[in-house]
């Protein structure tokens, strides 16, 4: 069976870009952010994607490029009878547990539109929008009914393939999304209270860089926010035609990524400070903050209706993105259809996210690593150390296996003035950087 190509390069960009945005740039970027206190960790998380994030995620899309592959057999192709195929399965590994927590997420945003479909959110409900979001997430099977829900729509949009799917998906609402972003950020700003808010998140506190956990934290959720290291870009770019050029490509939503995440930054924090909400609440979050904002605006509960669409819409985008990882590589290696794979696939991430929702309910006690409930602790696992391994195995692939001129011309970099720039990148900067910053957290440096 020819395995299935994009309609356009801009089918690509879309889909590439609508796997890079969403909850990552602003459920998980504020509440990282809150928890690393600010600004410091903005400059880190932007520095990492400047000179890791958009190096690497040109050297990812192109090794999916050039073996037309899998995470696992694009390895396996390009490094024959070497083991580095192996490091494919940090991938694999990373959209199991990562897609698990996502959904059970991306099921409270569906649980919040549906409270602005109903009118129900309009105003604090008697338990306070805290209170309420807690009694919520803290359900048995409430909240799980509504990752079971956004569970089936991801593979819905998986099973009916690439381009039909996933290109349609993103034309309206990754505007939309932007567009009300930009319109929450000039209100949140014109709260009371709003500059502390602004001084949080853009004047950094430089103590805060004696924390190691603070290096790894902004690596991770550079990875993160970028779908980096997976080998959802990989399985993306595998889909490119070869005419198509990538620098541009890749720097496109890299940047697009970056303005998302920022955006929220500036809607959040100053909201968070007017309404006295903890900027480290953690993973809830934008949850409690979000509907207080749309509580204060001018015809707030219709803002909150269509946001919480676009967010959900945006989610739905990059899960397809990681439900297409082991989807992708299970067709091949079972010879299964792509129907029979992502429907298996994605009921043991179902399976696994009632783990993650139980975890802020019955479960709340379970603490696999450190003070971590269920869900920090998959995130902290998959997001921290398997996206960062994944990536600085392709740096390595490129920057050591490859040739400079064979890696040159993977990625239409041949007669560019900044292809030795982005090798040295690939071979030196990126790995030294990701290398240091487990030493150091380990406390080895
Ligand atoms: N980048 C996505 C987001 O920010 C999440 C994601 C991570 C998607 C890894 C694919 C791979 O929401």
């Amino acid at each position: 069976m020819a395995r299935e190509k994009w309609g356009t390069k801009l089918g690509f960009m879309l889909a590439a870009m609508g796997s890079a945005v969403g909850l990552g740039n602003i459920w998980r970027f504020s509440f990282v952010a809150g928890n690393n206190g600010g600004g410091a960790f903005l400059i880190l998380y932007l520095l990492f994607v400047l000179i890791i994030g958009v190096p690497l995620l040109l050297t990812e899309v192109s090794i999916g490029r050039k073996a037309e592959s899998d995470v696992v057999g694009s390895f396996k192709k390009l490094a024959p009878g070497t083991p580095w195929y192996l490091t494919g399965f940090f991938g694999i590994a990373s959209a199991f547990l990562i897609l698990s927590f996502y959904a059970v997420v991306a099921g409270w945003a569906m649980f919040y539109f549906w409270n602005y479909l109903n009118g129900s959110f309009f105003a604090q409900p008697a338990a306070g929008y805290e209170g309420a979001f807690g009694q919520f997430i803290s359900h048995t099977w409430h909240p799980i009914a509504w990752t079971a829900f956004f569970m089936i729509l991801t593979i819905v949009i998986v099973l009916s393939g690439v381009k039909k799917g996933i290109e349609l998906a993103n034309k309206i609402f990754m505007p939309m999304l932007a567009l009300i972003l930009i319109v929450l950020a000039f209100f949140s700003l014109s709260l009371d209270g709003a500059s502390e808010g602004l001084k949080f998140l853009f004047t950094p506190d430089w103590t805060a860089l004696s924390n190691p956990s603070i290096y790894i934290a902004a690596l991770g959720q550079a990875f993160f926010s970028l779908s980096l290291g997976m080998g959802a870009m990989l399985t993306y770019g595998s889909y490119l035609k070869k005419e198509n050029k990538l620098p541009s490509a890749t720097l496109g939503i890299g940047l697009m990524d970056t303005f998302f995440a920022v955006i929220s930054g500036i809607v959040i924090f100053p909201a968070v400070f007017a309404f006295g909400i903890d900027p480290s609440s953690g993973p809830p979050l934008v949850f409690i903050t979000l509907p207080s904002i749309f509580e204060q605006m001018p015809l707030g509960g219709m803002v909150g209706l269509i946001f919480f669409f676009a967010l959900i819409l945006a989610s739905l985008s990059s899960s397809v993105s990681i439900l297409e990882v082991p989807t992708a590589y299970f067709m091949r290696v079972f010879g299964w259809s792509r129907f029979a794979t992502s429907t298996v696939m994605g009921s043991i991430m179902f399976v696994m996210g009632i783990a993650v929702s139980l975890g802020f309910g019955v479960w709340s006690g379970v603490t696999p690593i450190g003070e971590r409930n269920i869900l920090d602790s998959m995130d902290y696992i998959a997001s921290n150390i398997l996206l960062p391994l994944g990536g600085l195995s392709m740096a390595l692939l490129v920057g050591w296996y490859f040739k400079k001129s064979e890696a040159l011309e993977a990625t239409d970099l041949t007669s560019s003035p900044i292809g030795s720039t982005w090798f040295t990148i690939v071979k030196w900067v990126a790995p030294i950087l990701i290398i240091m910053i487990f030493l150091n957290k380990i406390g080895i440096i």
